[in-house]
């Protein structure tokens, strides 16, 4: 099929100067269609959190909405409330028992529907099973799985009792695993036997059983759940089977009246530095703007609608709508374990037609991967049932964009791409689909009451034109703080342009009608495919194989995944010189450091590297050659022939995967 970048029929749709209101028939029932919720929250943007608090059902009530000593934020400070009480048990009191909180789709065909009383049973049994394990309040315990109702169930079993959970992406190797357990004293690790790729049980326990032991004495206990029929290593007094474990305790759990300032969860991501940061959430303020947003964002209808967030748990678009957001609004939603294109590149449309899914709430990654599998893979499935459709994680290219509208939604279904990160915990600037025009590849406006600008370098405000992003005044769901590192939290998103401004790190433009459009990272974070990661991080892996001398990585555009990470590296004592098998040899170290998603997808060799008088490298420049720009001045460097030698390299492409 034609590449999207030359399909006339999106040409036809991107024309009429690019804006696109929400269709009539959908404003007509949206459940926000009046432009002054706008006015209102901004009127008195605490009160307007604070009626979305009272949404949820807490055992005592605050008194204060929100204290303020930047950067420290306390929301409804003396209430009390707990998590999974609000996600579970208000909804089966309320005769909602028998709803479907999850359809489950296993990759194998397998499906299997959660209700909200079985989800509620599941985890309350999980709750007694760490209780059993000697878990107590404000213990880590780790999460290390696959796509599985399990998940959300052990999620929601730490939140019951005021553990913190600290899950990680099922797709990051052991060795992430041991880091993040290591630095939070993890007692307990909940994992799956195995996990399924396209078709194939891919060991999990069996890899976590290689750092378990003496360098993570606090880790008592693991609980496995067994998804394959895989032999698995179990070690007596340490490791539990999920099934049989959860046999052996009560059924009932009460959930901990915890203060809304309790942390609930931990979630590592990458910034600046080789070391990631430890995420810290806490339950009033997060429950109450993932709630509010997912409601207000995909104009949900609870009793309608069948929502599917396509993300992965692991990853905070998982904690936030495909969990807690989702839960807390009694949604009935699509789990599903595997790839888009297993069995085959239609996978998705058959599970949108199959569940007659109203709302899909996708990544660019995926969407530009659809398109280039062809239309004949969606249009061989009735898309009628979906009703809205969301994008996350990444600017989404026009055309993406376009694609999505037409192909999918039918040019009927509002699209609205939404801005945010795993620091603010929900959508912070987001088109409301009965409110706002849309312009494909702006994500608008931000979210009522939420304040943000894009300022100069000073921090002086840009009216119109490009800057940094920054956010002006707390929001509910904002980051309390790293774990640990209290500092860091300050330096890094609190000190730039005041110690009350929040410091994105995403370069911004806005437009003469006050839209906003993310451009990108302005730090060395990349974005691959959705995936956030740090070059710093993947270079330092890079480094730690013995036979590497040094090692810089950037990130290029890519026409498929946004961008790609490319690796200069100069080997030891053979510079310039690397193979195939080299390359091969890198890329499995990083698979083994990291995981596999943070792999180069190139690695050039070169005999040095671009570095300054003062021996510090000059990143941008690799980026402008493999992005085939102009070099500007190069005179600072220490040997200006440097950049010419890797542009040469570069160009020859001798050096591709
Ligand atoms: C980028 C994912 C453009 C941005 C929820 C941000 C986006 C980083 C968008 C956070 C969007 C996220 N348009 N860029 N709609 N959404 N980003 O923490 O650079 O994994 O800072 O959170 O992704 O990534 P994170």
């Amino acid at each position: 099929m034609a590449d999207v970048e030359e399909r006339e029929d999106l040409e036809v749709l991107l024309r009429d100067e690019d804006v696109f209101d929400p269709p009539e028939e959908f404003r007509k029932q949206a459940n926000f269609n009046d432009p002054a919720v706008y006015d209102e929250a901004e009127g008195d943007w605490q009160a307007w959190w604070e009626s979305w608090a009272k949404k949820l059902d807490w055992f005592e009530p605050w008194e204060t909405v929100l204290e303020w000593n930047a950067p420290w934020a306390k929301w409804f400070k003396e209430g009390k409330i707990n998590a999974s009480y609000n996600c579970l048990d208000r909804h089966v009191d309320n005769g909602k028992g028998d709803k479907v909180a999850y359809h489950w789709v296993g990759e194998d065909g397998d499906t299997r529907d959660v209700t909200y009383s079985e989800l509620l049973e599941m985890t309350q049994r999980f709750a007694n099973v760490l209780k059993k394990l000697g878990v107590e309040k404000g213990d880590v315990v780790g999460i290390y799985m696959p796509m599985l109702p399990e998940t959300p169930a052990a999620m929601l079993g730490c939140a019951r009792i005021g553990a913190i959970h600290n899950v990680v992406f099922g797709g990051f190797s052991v060795n992430s695993v041991k880091e993040r357990m290591e630095v939070s004293d993890a007692k307990v690790l909940v994992t799956a036997d195995a996990s399924l790729r396209r078709g194939k049980p891919m060991p999990m326990k069996e890899k976590v059983d290689d750092i378990l032991g003496d360098e993570l004495p606090s880790l008592k206990s693991v609980i496995v759940v067994k998804r394959t029929d895989e032999d698995t290593p179990m070690t007596e007094g340490r490791d539990h089977w999920w099934h049989e474990i959860s046999q052996e305790v009560d059924t009932d759990c009460e959930p901990e009246q915890l203060e809304a300032e309790h942390p609930l969860y931990i979630l590592y991501t990458s910034g600046s530095t080789a070391k990631p940061k430890g995420i810290v959430h806490t339950t009033g303020g997060y429950m109450t703007g993932v709630a509010a947003t997912h409601e207000v964002v995909f104009d949900l209808k609870p009793d309608d609608d069948v929502y599917w967030c396509a993300a992965d748990i692991g990853w905070v678009t998982g904690h936030s709508y495909i969990v807690y957001g989702p839960l807390a609004n009694c949604t009935t939603s699509i789990l599903y374990e595997g790839a888009p294109d297993f069995p085959d590149k239609d996978r998705w449309w058959e599970i949108v037609e199959k569940y007659g899914v109203t709302i899909l709430y996708t990544a660019p990654t995926a969407i530009r991967a659809c398109i280039k599998w062809g239309d004949e893979y969606p249009n061989k499935h009735d898309l009628s049932s979906l009703r809205l459709l969301g994008s996350v994680g990444e600017p989404i290219n026009p055309r993406a964009w376009a694609w999505y509208h037409k192909v999918i939604g039918g040019e009927r279904c509002p699209v609205v791409d939404t801005w945010w990160q795993t620091e603010t915990g929900h959508i912070m600037i987001t088109p409301l689909p009965g409110i706002t025009r849309t312009k494909p590849g702006s994500a608008t406006q931000p979210f009522p009451g939420i304040e943000a600008a894009v300022v100069r370098k000073d921090g002086e405000i840009v009216e119109e034109g490009g800057g940094f992003l920054t956010l002006r005044r707390p929001w509910p769901g904002m980051a309390r703080t790293l774990y640990k590192e209290d500092d860091r939290f300050v330096e890094t998103y609190w000190s730039k342009y005041g110690k009350d401004i929040y410091n994105v790190g995403d370069a911004a433009k806005i437009d003469s009608d006050g839209y906003f459009w993310i451009v990108g990272r302005t730090d060395d974070v990349i974005n691959v495919s959705g995936h956030r990661m740090s070059t710093m991080e993947i270079e330092s892996a890079i480094v730690s194989h013995e036979k590497v001398a040094e090692a810089a990585c950037i990130g290029a555009k890519d026409e498929d995944t946004g961008q790609a990470v490319v690796a200069f590296v100069t080997l030891e004592g053979r510079a310039g010189e690397g193979d195939d098998d080299m390359v091969q040899e890198i890329r499995d170290h990083v698979a083994d450091k990291i995981g596999k998603l943070a792999r180069p997808k190139r690695i050039v060799w070169a005999d040095d590297l671009p570095k300054t008088r003062s021996g510090k490298i000059m990143r941008r420049l690799l980026k402008d050659i493999a992005e085939g720009r102009e070099l500007g001045d190069v005179t600072t460097l220490r040997d200006p022939t440097v950049t010419e030698k890797i542009r040469e390299k570069v160009a020859s492409g001798q050096t591709d995967e």
